[in-house]
C-alpha cells in the first residue's frame, strides 16, 4: 500500500515569498484563565466543564425552580427558560486556562525568540463587555489588549485577532438567547467600533467569527444558543453573516488599511469509493464546509444552500437592505483551520466510525490517525489550498493547524516531539507545493495552539499542541511552568531559513 509518510524533502526546499506571515494561534478562552479579573463577565466557554476523550463536557444552567444541571456541550438542546452560568463543584478549564493573563510577557518574549513575525489570538467580548450588552466598555478589559499589543509590536510581531471566538457573553444568552435575536447584532457592532477604534494603528489584521459553519454541529459554543434546530440555526446564521459583513465596513470605515477575513474550519472530503452517488454526497458534503464562506467572499448565498431551505421549509427573509449589506461586506481574504481529512460515503452498509474535530466518518486505509481519532493528511492541505484559492481567487491565511498529542517531560525537562516535528513538517511541505508549484496566494501559517491551552472539544490541558509545554495538568497540579519543546528549536530554525530548512 501506498504510504503517504514515506515522503522525503524538508532540506533545501524553496523559500516562502518574502513577508510570509510565519507565527502561531491561541484563543482568548482557551489560553488567558483570569476569567473574572478585572471585570470581565461570563462566556459560553467559561460555563462548559473539563471532559475527556470518553467522557463529553458539559453546559451548566439553573433551572426555573433552582436546580443546577448540565448537559452535554455538543448538540446542547435546551427548550426551558434556565439562567446559563458557572456553579459551585464543576470542574471550569477556563478558567485558569494556561494563565496568559499573568504569564503574556514571557510567552510574548518566547513567540519573539522563535522568531514570529505574526500571532493569532482573540480578543474575550467578555473582557470588553461583561455582559454584552452594556452601552460603555469595560475600560480595565480594553487596557489588557492594550498591554498585549504593546507588547506584541515591541518585538514586531503583527497582532492578527479574532474578534469572536467561543466567547459570546452569555449575559446575552440569559437576556434574549444571544445570536438568535436580531439585537445582538446591534451589541456586536458596538463592540466591533469599540475595538477597532481603540487598537488602530496597532491591529490591521482581522477575523470575524472562528469557524463559522460549525453552526452547523453545534449553536452553543459559536452562538450562545442551546439549539439544534434546523430554523434555528438558519436565523444564527444569517445574523452572524450579516454582522460579519458589517464588521468589515466599519473596521474598512475606521482604517483603509485594515485587512478583514473571515474563518472556517475546513475539512477536505474525499469520496469513500469512485460509485457516482459516493461522489455526488461528497460534493454535497463539501458545500457544507463552502457555504459560510461562500456568503462571506462572494457576498450572496449561494443557490444549493437556497435550494435547501426551500426543500427543508426553512425561511430566510432577507431584506434588500440586507443583501446589499452582504455584497458590501465581503472580506479582504480567507482564513481556515486545517486538521485533517474526511472521507463519506452513500452506502448506508459501510461504517462511519471516524472521529474528528469536527466530523465522524469513514475511515481512510491510507491515512494514520493522532491519538484523538483525527486522520492526518498533509496531501489534502495542498488540495485545500487549491480549492479554495481557485474558489475565492483571494489571499489565504492558514490559522490553524498542528497535531494534539500527550507530551512526556523528561528528568531534564527536556521534551521530545518528534511526532509534533513530523505532522507540521510534512504540512508545511504542502504548503510550499502549493505556493511554488501550483502558484496558490498564501500569506501566512499559525500553527494551532503554539503554546500549550485547553483543548476546546474535550476541555483536557493534556490534548496540547505547543512548542512551548506549560506545566498545568487535568487534575489541577502544576506551577504553569514554561518549557521549550524540540519543536521550539526546530520552528525557530524554519522560521528563521523562511521555510527553506525543515
Ligand atoms: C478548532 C478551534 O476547531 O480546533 C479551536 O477553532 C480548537 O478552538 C482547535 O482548539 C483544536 O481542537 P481541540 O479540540 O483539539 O482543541
Amino acid at each position: 500500500m501506498y504510504d503517504v509518510y514515506e515522503r522525503k524533502g524538508g532540506e533545501n526546499m524553496k523559500e516562502f515569498p518574502k513577508n510570509f506571515l510565519w507565527g502561531g494561534a491561541t484563543a482568548a478562552n482557551q489560553y488567558e484563565g483570569g476569567w473574572d479579573k478585572d471585570g470581565k463577565g461570563i462566556s459560553v466557554a467559561d460555563c462548559c466543564t473539563r471532559g475527556s476523550k470518553t467522557k463529553p463536557r458539559l453546559v451548566t444552567f439553573r433551572t426555573k425552580n433552582g436546580e443546577i444541571k448540565a448537559k452535554e456541550l455538543f448538540g446542547l438542546n435546551v427548550d426551558d427558560e434556565v439562567e446559563f452560568g458557572c456553579f459551585e463543584g464543576f470542574d471550569y478549564p477556563t478558567h485558569q486556562a494556561t494563565d496568559f493573563y499573568n504569564h503574556y510577557k514571557e510567552d510574548i518574549a518566547l513567540f519573539a525568540e522563535m522568531g514570529f513575525k505574526a500571532y493569532r489570538m482573540s480578543i474575550n467580548w467578555t473582557r470588553i463587555y461583561p455582559l454584552g450588552y452594556e452601552e460603555k466598555p469595560n475600560e480595565e478589559g480594553l487596557k489588557f489588549y492594550d498591554k498585549v499589543f504593546d507588547e506584541l509590536l515591541k518585538y514586531d510581531i503583527k497582532p492578527i485577532v479574532t474578534i469572536s471566538h467561543y466567547e459570546v457573553p452569555v449575559g446575552l444568552t440569559n437576556k434574549w438567547n444571544a445570536w438568535m435575536d436580531y439585537r445582538t447584532i446591534e451589541c456586536f457592532m458596538r463592540y466591533v467600533k469599540t475595538i477597532g477604534e481603540r487598537y488602530k494603528g496597532k491591529v490591521k489584521y482581522w477575523l470575524t467569527f472562528n469557524e463559522m459553519n460549525c453552526l452547523e454541529l453545534g449553536t452553543w459554543s459559536g452562538a450562545g444558543v442551546a439549539t439544534t434546530k434546523p430554523q434555528d440555526i438558519a436565523d444564527i446564521s444569517k445574523h452572524q453573516l450579516i454582522a460579519s459583513a458589517k464588521a468589515v465596513q466599519i473596521l474598512h470605515e475606521i482604517d483603509n488599511h485594515n485587512m478583514v477575513g473571515n474563518m472556517l474550519a475546513f475539512t477536505v472530503f474525499y469520496p469513500h469509493t469512485c460509485h457516482p452517488d459516493d461522489v455526488l454526497k461528497n460534493w454535497n458534503k463539501m458545500n457544507e464546509s463552502y457555504f459560510y464562506c461562500d456568503v462571506q467572499s462572494r457576498g450572496y448565498y449561494p443557490s444549493y444552500k437556497l435550494k435547501e431551505y426551500e426543500r427543508n421549509n426553512i425561511a430566510l427573509n432577507l431584506t434588500d437592505e440586507e443583501k446589499e449589506c452582504l455584497r458590501k461586506g465581503t472580506v479582504d481574504f480567507i482564513s481556515f483551520s486545517y486538521y485533517m481529512s474526511g472521507t463519506v460515503s452513500a452506502d448506508p452498509k459501510v461504517i462511519a466510525n471516524q472521529s474528528g474535530n469536527l466530523f465522524t466518518g469513514v475511515t481512510n486505509p491510507y491515512l494514520n490517525s493522532t491519538d484523538w481519532g483525527w486522520q492526518i493528511d498533509p496531501t489534502g492541505l495542498r488540495i485545500a489550498l487549491n480549492f479554495l484559492y481557485e474558489r475565492y481567487q483571494k489571499p489565504l491565511m492558514i490559522v490553524e493547524n498542528g497535531l494534539g498529542a500527550i507530551d512526556k517531560v523528561e528528568k531534564d525537562k527536556s521534551i521530545h516531539d518528534d511526532y509534533r516535528i513530523e505532522y507540521l513538517k510534512t504540512h508545511i511541505i504542502e504548503m510550499n507545493k502549493a505556493i511554488h508549484e501550483d502558484g496558490v496566494d498564501l500569506i501566512g501559517y499559525m500553527p494551532w495552539g503554539c503554546i500549550d491551552i485547553i483543548s476546546a472539544s474535550t476541555g483536557e490541558m493534556h490534548k496540547r499542541y505547543g512548542f512551548v509545554y506549560v506545566d498545568y495538568q487535568d487534575d489541577g497540579s502544576g506551577n504553569g511552568k514554561r518549557l521549550k519543546k524540540d519543536s521550539f528549536y526546530w520552528y525557530k530554525k524554519v522560521i528563521h531559513s523562511n521555510g527553506s530548512q525543515l
